[in-house]
């Protein structure tokens, strides 16, 4: 698959056009992405982009992309970021890296969202874990409250004892319910639970996603 991934990931890079403002994701698909943005910066182009983790900062400083703040900007032109399940209306679910926060904040910003995937990712039916950003003061409550309706489990570190903790200082909480019979009111609900700063299903961004699927797009809209 991640010859799909770096297809995908060049593709999109290669959208990018001079002086835009770029929203640059979360995640393996995204740093190739950002491999070939980096060659085409060195050949000329003049972008800026705006990173949704440590992880794509870091990367970014390495490769040399000119990074700014949200603050900096009106307006993103595109925002460019993997997803882990997509289904036919354009719905996703994100957050496998503990970044869709920050994601949904930057597709929230940008005049077209990029997604950018491998085949694996498209689905029917989401029927994925829904990743869950949590105020660490209300992993109990919330844990409890989703346990009526399904599965959730708190996500461990790798290299790290105990939680994940998120690059805003959160808990992550992985929440499953088999297929996702209605994901806009699922994430409706899942977000006005109390103490959850985020899920990772994301349904409002269809109008302005162009999907690019390692060779394979689908026009906006
Ligand atoms: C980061 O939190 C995620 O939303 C990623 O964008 C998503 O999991 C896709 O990651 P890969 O491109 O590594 O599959």
């Amino acid at each position: 698959m991640s010859e799909a991934k770096r297809a995908a990931g060049y593709r999109a890079a290669d959208m990018v056009q001079d002086a835009m403002v770029i929203g640059i994701g979360t995640g393996s698909t995204v740093y190739y992405m950002m491999e070939r943005l980096a060659q085409r910066i060195s050949e000329g182009l003049c972008v800026r982009g705006i990173p949704t983790s440590f992880q794509t900062e870091i990367r970014a400083r390495e490769l040399g992309i000119p990074l700014c703040s949200l603050a900096d900007v009106s307006e993103i032109d595109i925002a460019i970021d993997g997803a882990d399940q997509v289904d036919p209306h354009k719905w996703l679910i994100k957050g496998r890296g503990a970044a869709h926060v920050r994601e949904r904040v930057i597709a929230a910003s940008a005049k077209i969202f990029l997604v950018i995937i491998d085949s694996s990712k498209c689905v029917l039916k989401l029927d994925g874990p829904i990743p869950m950003e949590v105020t660490p003061f209300a992993v109990s409550y919330v844990t409890t409250e989703l346990a009526k309706q399904g599965t959730i489990l708190i996500r461990e570190g790798v290299k790290k004892d105990g939680p994940v903790i998120s690059d805003n200082g959160n808990f992550i909480l992985d929440y499953s319910v088999g297929v996702i019979s209605d994901p806009r009111a699922l994430q409706q609900y899942l977000n006005n639970v109390a103490g959850v700063v985020g899920c990772g299903l994301m349904t409002e961004f269809s109008d302005k996603i162009v999907i690019i699927e390692g060779g394979y797009d689908n026009k906006k809209g």
